[in-house]
């Protein structure tokens, strides 16, 4: 291998953009992390110090001030929480014009991590708020108030608290909603993500349900807020009481009452009529909270409902299918057309096929992306499961035949195949890099397969100027589905007299079956290679010794462990000034 002379843009003009756009004001863990404790401490202390939350405070306590403060957190990360997987919007600010800076576009690709992170959030919050109306509901049963029955909840002293739970609608609809939230964090676990993604899919759009009954959690009107505060400063009510039943009165009336009462003379009944008069001129009168969670929820709610249309509207029209191509070990292609369908190398589209499933839908990473003079599209699904398998039975003829490219006039009669998308991936950062390091592993070989078509036509529009392209495959047929591909992305390099542009590395992990070499046809990919796993920590040593003081895109879309190991690697310091940027993959 090779020095190459770069004759590319200016390395990262483009990372000196705007930071202050919408990606970065949402999806940054500080800025986010800020607003929940500010939000948490300003609602506390409103209701701990607030004279207008004088008099409910006195009866519920810190309940209050718990309940009121997880609330507001609540209502920030329900809102925030839609923001992550309205897609076509996140695909929009993808597209680098949108979004100028490289930095705040990776943010992007933390969404799926944002999302959950909000989701957690969600469940700690939703506990405490559950604990402290719990904690509410026995207070507003034992400190049940003679003197201002309106600020009562009870019915009278020693209600039953858990009549509020099943009698009331913020009580029935708490009920209700803690009992979707638990199901859909229960079905949302990685165990049951894999084993079963439709428990996950289907209990997951229960969202809606939460969202309808936190509109009407909302709206029951329970907590009430003093409204009179200049006619009756709170706690004046008190004052003959404070002297005779020793009832405290808050701190900042006491101070201003006992200025005007200097110790306990013989005028003070009279002095007490007067100011009484004075401060205290009516009873005091409340009023129920205005419910601030629609303002938080109905700008993201629409957004998504919005999303969604749009998504629907434009996934009505079923592809035209032109091919269908068997490859080896369980892979189909297909190759589509649908007008008007524009994508970016990288990106995915999601599948829905009725008569596989009436409800399914799966999403595909889009091997070859249409172009200006081609409109074809296409896919490669290993099959893995019942979808996929009954999808495939559905597209081959049941003879086993190996492949099948039929003429688009002769096509078979496909079943409906209706497309949503398509959705950004960080993958489509990979060809603003001057240098990037894709790793696929198996079938995670299909992003970088549509990155490779597209510089088969043409690499001088994007920054890339060096890729190095790793695939690690289980057996030897595998490399079959791409070979041809690599082999004239190879041949095209060379031919242009630049054969350091695309270094590629093919890593059989398994030996069994060796003796099948991939054959005559496929040179150029024997002397390319390698047996057993790729040896990670070389990779990275040679790839930083010959890009000094550049930084790496790497980019991985395969099993786990090997996006955990380039992560940690990419973290690590090397003596060449080289900088690995590692670009986390987010399927949310
Ligand atoms: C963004 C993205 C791009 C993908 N690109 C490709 C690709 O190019 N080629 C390819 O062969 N596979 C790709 N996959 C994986 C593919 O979506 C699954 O293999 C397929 O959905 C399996 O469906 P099944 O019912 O046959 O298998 P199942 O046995 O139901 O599932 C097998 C695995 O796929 C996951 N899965 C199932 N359904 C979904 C779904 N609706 N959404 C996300 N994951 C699901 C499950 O977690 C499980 O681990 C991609 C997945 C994602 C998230
Ligand atoms: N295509 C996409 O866009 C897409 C999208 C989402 C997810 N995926 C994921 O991509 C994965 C690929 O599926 P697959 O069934 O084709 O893969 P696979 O056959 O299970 O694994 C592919 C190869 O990766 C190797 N490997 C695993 N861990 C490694 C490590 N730490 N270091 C080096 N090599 C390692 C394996 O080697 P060994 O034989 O030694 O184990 C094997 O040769 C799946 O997990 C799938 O969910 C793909």
């Amino acid at each position: 291998m090779g020095m190459f002379l770069h004759t590319g843009r200016p390395a990262d003009v483009e990372e000196v953009g705007s930071e202050r756009s919408f990606v970065f004001l949402f999806f940054n863990p500080l800025i986010w992390l800020s607003l929940n404790v500010l939000l948490f401490g300003k609602t506390f202390l409103q209701y701990h110090e607030g004279p207008e939350h004088h008099y409910i405070y006195q009866m519920l306590g810190l309940g209050l001030c718990l309940s009121r403060a997880s609330a507001s957190v609540l209502n920030l990360n329900c809102s925030l929480i839609l923001l992550p997987v309205c897609r076509t919007l996140l695909a929009f600010l993808r597209g680098s014009q949108k979004v100028p800076s490289r930095r705040t576009r990776r943010l992007l690709d933390k969404s799926r991590t944002f999302h959950i992170a909000c989701g957690v959030t969600i469940c700690v919050l939703s506990g405490v708020h559950v604990a402290a109306h719990l904690v509410n509901t026995l207070n507003f049963s034992v400190n049940y108030n003679e003197d201002f029955v309106e600020l009562n909840a009870a019915r009278y002293r020693g209600e039953d608290p858990r009549k509020f739970l099943f009698t009331t609608v913020p009580g029935l609809t708490g009920v209700c909603m803690v009992l979707v939230l638990f199901l859909m964090v229960t079905a949302s676990t990685y165990a049951i993500r894999v084993s079963n993604y439709d428990i996950f899919w289907y209990t997951h759009n229960l969202f809606f349900v939460f969202y309808m009954l936190l509109m009407f959690h909302v709206s029951g009107g329970l907590l009430k807020y003093q409204t009179n505060l200049d006619t009756h400063p709170p706690g004046c009510i008190n004052l003959n009481k404070t002297r005779h039943q020793n009832i405290t009165s808050p701190a900042y009336f006491s101070e201003e009452f006992h200025q005007l009462l200097p110790g306990e003379s013989s005028r003070s009944d009279d002095l007490t009529k007067n100011t009484l008069v004075k401060i205290c001129a009516e009873e005091p009168k409340f009023q129920a909270s205005f419910p601030q969670t629609w303002l938080w929820i109905s700008g993201p709610l629409c957004l998504y409902c919005a999303e969604r249309l749009y998504r629907c509207i434009r996934s009505n029209k079923p592809v035209t299918i032109i091919s269908v191509i068997s490859h080896p070990s369980d892979v189909v292609e297909i190759r589509m057309i649908k007008d008007n369908f524009k994508a970016r190398p990288g990106q995915y589209i999601i599948l829905h096929c009725p008569s596989v499933s009436a409800l399914e839908n799966h999403p595909f990473t889009l091997t070859m992306c249409p172009t200006e003079t081609k409109a074809t599209f296409g896919v490669h699904l290993k099959i893995v499961g019942d979808w996929t398998e009954r999808f495939r039975d559905l597209l081959l003829p049941p003879s086993g035949q190996e492949s099948e490219i039929l003429p688009f006039i002769q096509s078979r009669n496909y079943p409906k195949l209706y497309i949503d998308g398509p959705f950004g991936s960080p993958f489509e950062e990979s060809l603003n890099y001057e240098v990037s390091l894709c790793v696929a592993g198996g079938i995670g070989v299909t992003p970088f397969a549509s990155i490779l078509n597209t510089l088969l036509d043409g690499w001088e529009a994007f920054k890339l100027r060096r890729l190095y392209f790793i695939w690690v495959c289980r057996d030897m047929q595998s490399f079959r589905w791409f070979a041809d591909l690599l082999c004239v992305v190879h041949n095209k390099f060379w031919q242009e007299n630049r054969p350091d542009f695309v270094n590629i590395q093919l890593y059989l992990s398994q030996t069994d079956g060796i003796q099948k070499i991939i054959g005559e046809k496929y040179q150029a990919l024997n002397s390319r290679l390698f047996i057993g796993r790729p040896r990670w920590k070389a990779l990275f040593d040679e790839i930083a010794k010959y890009n000094r003081g550049k930084t790496v895109g790497v980019f991985c879309c395969g099993p786990s462990s090997i996006s955990k190991t380039l992560h940690r690697l990419s973290n690590q310091h090397n003596s060449y000034g080289t900088r690995f940027e590692y670009n986390k993959e987010s399927f949310s």
